[in-house]
């Protein structure tokens, strides 16, 4: 396994190796389909509607000027003309023909397990079918991992049944709901949420009245959220899960769809046939505790109905060509680069590339670049449009990748895994694959969480080819050898088996789950990582002695945070810390993945060093991020222009100002800020620093390293060496204690996002745990 997140810098790149007209990589002779295309006339338009299908059907490209719905707008007439237009195209998906059998296996069965290839109409298409079925008098829930994914369906949705979102209007039957943006509204019938809204909403009412359905959307991936959710409803549909004598007055249906065939391990799931032995001794054997709770027929119409019925769509899919790397490389973002033009300069348009990165420096950095050589290139070759798209950007900039494409250009898309199965990206035949991925990886021994860049899986691997072979033939250029994709493992581990579980258990404890190491779990986390979870929520005093959830852990289960920055919150909201707006604003900095412009160049570095030095504080990270988060909230004449100066990203503010807003209004709404509080926020006080810096503690302890007198740092639990990171304020500083956001490894363990913290604080917080 690697370790290593070591980003490539673009920095390595070589100009010289970059074709400015790029025949010198076309195996000799220059190619001159581009040439041919122009004398004949402009290409044909791409559907870039965020619509992909077969390209045999008529084509449906929406006006230029067309808007989306948004919510609370009156449907323009327009629109509703356009919900007969989208007919012919959802008639066309795969997955129509077989709208009577998802009917009729949910008349019979409670639950259905339906798979189907991405793009065959499982999120779209489901609901719809579902909505005015006999059953079905209340909303439609449908999870997502992702939050561009819940709202670019419910925007499509909408669209598609002439509908608009949020909002009183009756009309407005489709909404979203993602974490720090709410679009629903009373008539709400389709609701798109992501995993994490659906947890939040199952812990307020367990019992799920305002749902007649719950999807349950990309199982595959697999995330911690997408196992408690399927734990949870197998409970709930068979009966475990009464929450005192709450009952659901109708049964819930319960449909669960993938992209990949696993229907064998979901049908035994939910049939409760599973082999683990500890389950079988568990409390999830309902019928004993339902008998005379329910009369006699109504116990053999749920036997029936708790069946699982299953589904197959078959999916459409082209031949993709897949062409190797033939020796392996470290410098993928070259790589990358160079197939880019490559492909742009051979391949005749239309057809978008879809580059496949690790995450949001990597991306930048290439989306930097490919501007920067496209700058360069003749003016007879089409143009490049470089868009990125990771899980952080804002949402406008996603909804970018929907937009048709301007006259003689090819879209490259510069995306995180999250182009995998979640989005899908119209337009695209060419696939880039680095092969790697950044995950998330819970060491036990050390206690700690970090990111790593690792290989993907086979299956990952595939579906990213996939992707090029949705609307016609397509290439897959794997920046890997043959030889590596033969030792890529199988399938990607499934999150709850790798990650800190302390979330999980916080939201299991706080949905009344008392025994979690019998919880029915799809893939039993190790014991060693349940218990290292639960001991994390103790020191967080999330849980009381008994293990049972304390007052303060239901606070923080509230917040859409880790039960960490959750506990941070909660610190900092008590009378004698007082700093709760200082709090949530370094929390939101936190939540984003870089308020700083990640540089290129040693003079641009040192350029931006100079421009921030009036933001950075000398007692670290933490704070630095404070000061640039009330800088820019304070400017009011031009926002944009102060990032530009401060070398601040602005795609990263504006987001940060979102979760800020939604954070502030949540302690509202959790009693731990009063309304006036949050006008008033003046720049803290040196008392205030350290209360801020004291929160910090009490809630990342085991994020906590002291410096030893060789002048290295240990953490306190775990005892692992780390270095402070060469991004952090404090980089080769030395001081007596250290508290960092996180953990990563590029050759070395280092600490990033560093705040300096007195010995004697971390021995208070450690006193009060212990
Ligand atoms: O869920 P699944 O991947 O099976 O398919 P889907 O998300 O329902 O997508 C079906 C089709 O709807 C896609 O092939 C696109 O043509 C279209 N779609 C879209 O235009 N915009 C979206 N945000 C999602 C889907």
């Amino acid at each position: 396994t690697s370790t290593d997140t070591t980003t490539p810098t673009p920095r390595n790149t070589r100009n010289s190796d970059i074709p400015k007209n790029g025949t010198e990589e076309l195996n000799g002779r220059p190619d001159d389909s581009l040439k041919r295309q122009k004398s004949e006339g402009p290409p044909p338009a791409l559907r870039s509607d965020g619509r992909e299908g077969h390209p045999r059907q008529p084509s449906n490209r929406t006006p230029a000027n067309y808007q989306h719905p948004k919510q609370g707008q009156s449907v323009p007439p327009h629109l509703l003309r356009k919900r007969d237009g989208l007919l012919p195209i959802r008639k066309a998906l795969p997955i129509w023909p077989q709208a009577a059998t998802i009917k009729a296996a949910l008349k019979k069965n409670n639950i259905l397990v339906l798979t189907g290839e991405t793009g065959s109409g499982k999120s779209t298409q489901v609901p719809q079918f579902l909505m005015n079925e006999p059953w079905c008098t209340k909303c439609i829930a449908i999870t997502q991992p992702r939050r561009v994914a819940a709202i670019s369906l419910a925007r499509r949705v909408a669209e598609e049944m002439g509908s608009f979102m949020g909002s009183q209007s009756p009309a407005a039957k489709v909404g979203y709901s993602v974490r720090f943006d709410n679009a629903t509204g009373p008539n709400t019938k389709i609701k798109f949420l992501t995993e994490g809204m659906l947890l939040q909403e199952m812990l307020r009412d367990p019992i799920m009245s305002q749902y007649s359905a719950v999807v349950v959307d990309e199982v595959h991936e697999r995330s911690v959220n997408v196992d408690l959710i399927l734990g949870f409803l197998r409970n709930l549909v068979s009966g475990v899960e009464n929450e005192g004598n709450k009952k659901r007055t109708h049964p819930l249906k319960v449909v669960v769809m993938s992209a990949t065939a696993d229907v064998e391990s979901l049908v035994a799931f939910f049939e409760d046939r599973q082999a683990s032995p500890t389950q079988g001794q568990t409390a999830d054997k309902p019928a004993a505790q339902r008998e005379g709770a329910l009369a006699r027929d109504e116990m053999t119409k749920e036997a029936e109905a708790s069946r699982v019925a299953t589904c197959f769509v078959e999916g459409r899919q082209y031949p993709v060509k897949t062409i190797y790397l033939p020796q392996p490389t470290q410098d993928w973002v070259e790589s990358a680069l160079k197939i880019m033009f490559q492909i742009h300069y051979k391949e005749p348009l239309p057809g978008d590339i879809l580059v496949f990165l690790t995450g949001q420096d990597t991306i930048e950095g290439l989306e930097k670049l490919v501007n920067d050589y496209a700058e360069g290139m003749d003016k007879d070759v089409p143009k490049l449009l470089a868009l990125p798209l990771f899980a952080a950007l804002p949402q406008h900039a996603q909804q970018r990748i929907f937009q048709p494409t301007p006259f003689r250009t090819r879209k490259v898309i510069l995306a995180t895994n999250i182009a995998e199965t979640s989005v899908t990206v119209p337009g695209v035949r060419f696939v880039i694959d680095c092969g790697k991925s950044k995950i998330k990886q819970f060491r036990n021994r050390l206690g700690l969480e970090s990111l790593l860049v690792k290989p993907i899986s086979k299956s990952a691997a595939i579906q990213r080819k996939g992707r090029a072979g949705r609307e016609a033939a397509g290439q897959c250029y794997r920046l890997y050898t043959e030889d590596g994709y033969k030792t890529m493992e199988e399938r990607t581990t499934p999150e709850i088996l790798r990650c800190d579980l302390s979330q999980a258990i916080l939201t299991m404890k706080a949905r009344g789950v008392n025994d979690v190491l019998n919880f029915p779990f799809l893939d039993r986390p190790p014991r060693e990582a349940l218990e290292k979870a639960l001991l994390q929520l103790l020191h967080l005093q999330a849980l009381t002695d008994t293990g049972a959830i304390s007052d303060q852990g239901l606070k923080i289960a509230k917040f859409p945070l880790t039960p960490t920055l959750g506990r941070v919150l909660v610190e900092a909201a008590k009378p004698e810390r007082d700093c709760l707006l200082d709090a949530i604003d370094i929390i939101s900095a936190l939540s984003v993945e870089n308020v700083f412009l990640n540089l290129v160049t040693e003079e641009r570095k040192e350029e931006a060093e100079e421009a921030r030095r009036e933001l950075y504080r000398r007692e670290g990270d933490h704070l630095t991020l404070l000061v640039t988060v009330q800088r820019y909230a304070e400017e009011e004449t031009n926002r944009k222009l102060w990032c530009e100066k401060h070398f601040v990203s602005h795609r990263a503010m504006q987001n940060v100002m979102n979760i800020r807003k939604q954070l502030q209004q949540q302690c509202m709404q959790l009693k731990l800020l009063a309304k006036d509080d949050a006008q008033d926020q003046s720049a803290p006080s040196e008392a205030r620093s350290q209360a801020i810096l004291a929160c910090m503690l009490r809630g990342f302890i085991s994020n906590t390293a002291r410096m030893m007198p060789d002048g290295s740092y240990k953490t306190l639990i775990g005892n692992q060496t780390v270095a402070i990171h060469p991004s952090s304020v404090l980089f080769g500083r030395k001081v007596e204690a250290i508290v960092f956001n996180e953990f990563v490894f590029t050759g070395k363990a280092w600490a990033r996002g560093v705040s300096a913290v007195q010995l004697d604080w971390v021995s208070e917080v450690v006193e009060a745990i212990m």
